[in-house]
């Protein structure tokens, strides 16, 4: 079964051809990321335009690159296409109904069905993504799992009994993950670079040969729930940074690199203890990441070491690099788990739409 998957929730726009799930026959994603860097962070109206632009190049080329001889879109669709998934919610107004009208139109022109998806749990279908580099996933043996959904905007943990059963465990009071990872990284001097830039500067400190220069909290590492919290660590970051004013500028950058390691090592510390945890209480066979914050090579590192620390056998699985920031495969991949097609009249974007599942 093909599903053309569409995103377009925040500032990517996506579209992706998805076989069976799980195998990706064409993945593109077009970023505005750059141009709002310009003006310090997202605007809402300029994210809209920009996915106005490109979101129907963004579906030529994926229908091209999946099908290459089928020269017509319209016929590959209709020849090629089993069904269409769109991304509903959460996410910006105007960038949501860029890309729901888009599918709706073409679902309504082909006579397609059209799968609504949730942004944030479509997540976590990275993992069952074929990777070009290894074997086929063994999705079955993965169940029960716990999943952690750890992107720009959410921190959240769920309970999956199987692909499509998923209990919300608990999630961020406050700042998400990559939010802490995206505001550190402004107060540090990374401008917009945030848990990529944060990542890149911890990787040029050494524990061995450095003097650690700050402690950082582990908010709510040791409380007996599934919650998170990551405001405090901005607050700490922005008045330990302070101190510093008086620093020669020959030492700021060693300084620089010694905080991105320690925050970089707290919210790290937090998601594995906390997921981990979970796994123990509800005693699964997997771990499965996802989000943007999935792709960060030190939680992938502290995930692996964990696994074989706790009681039971528990496997931790990452998206491939690509697909753990925003993209249309795991929309693909979500749909066709689901399988929940609604007539297009009554599909409408969800900005604000609850990860709290049953
Ligand atoms: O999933 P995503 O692309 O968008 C949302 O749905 O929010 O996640 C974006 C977040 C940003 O906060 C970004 O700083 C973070 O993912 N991120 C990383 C890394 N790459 C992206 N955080 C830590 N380490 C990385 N390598
Ligand atoms: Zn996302």
């Amino acid at each position: 079964m093909n599903i053309l998957g569409i995103e377009s929730s925040c500032d990517e726009t996506a579209a992706a051809v998805v076989k069976d799930g799980t195998h990706v026959l064409s993945s593109v994603v077009s970023s505005s990321h750059n141009l709002h860097n310009t003006f310090g962070g997202i605007l809402p109206e300029l994210a809209s335009r920009e996915q106005l632009t490109y979101i129907f190049p963004v579906i030529q080329q994926a229908i091209q690159e999946a099908f290459p001889n089928d020269s017509d879109i319209t016929t590959s669709i209709t020849k090629n296409i089993d069904a269409l998934a769109v991304t509903i919610g959460p996410g910006l107004i105007g960038s949501l109904l860029m890309g729901i009208e888009t599918a709706k139109t073409i679902a309504f022109a082909t006579k397609k069905p059209l799968i609504p998806v949730h942004h944030v749990l479509a997540h976590i279908y990275g993992n069952f993504i074929q990777h070009p580099k290894s074997n086929i996933p063994n999705i079955t043996s993965m169940f029960p799992a716990i999943a952690l959904i750890v992107s720009g905007g959410h921190t959240e943990l769920f309970h999956m009994k199987s692909e499509r059963e998923m209990t919300w465990l608990g999630g961020t009071i406050d700042d998400a993950a990559g939010e802490a990872f995206d505001k550190t990284a402004r107060l540090l001097g990374f401008g917009n670079g945030g848990g990529l830039a944060i990542q890149q500067a911890a990787s040029n400190f050494s524990v061995v040969s450095s003097q650690l220069s700050v402690k950082l909290p582990r908010p709510l590492i040791h409380d007996d729930n599934h919650n998170f919290s990551f405001s405090g660590l901005k607050t700490a970051v922005q008045r330990e940074w302070n101190r510093n004013n008086t620093l020669p500028i020959s030492d700021i950058q060693h300084q620089k690199s010694s905080f991105a390691y320690e925050v970089q090592e707290a919210i790290v510390d937090v998601l594995v203890a906390k997921t981990m945890k979970a796994a123990e209480q509800y005693n699964v066979s997997s771990i499965l990441l996802g989000g943007g914050v999935s792709a960060n090579v030190r939680l992938r590192q502290k995930f692996q070491t964990q696994q074989s620390v706790i009681e039971h056998q528990v496997t931790v699985h990452f998206p491939p690099l690509e697909f753990c920031t925003d993209n249309a495969a795991v929309i693909g991949s979500y749909a066709f788990y689901h399988q929940l097609p609604q007539n297009y009249r009554i599909i409408t974007a969800t900005p604000t739409l609850s990860v709290e599942v049953q």
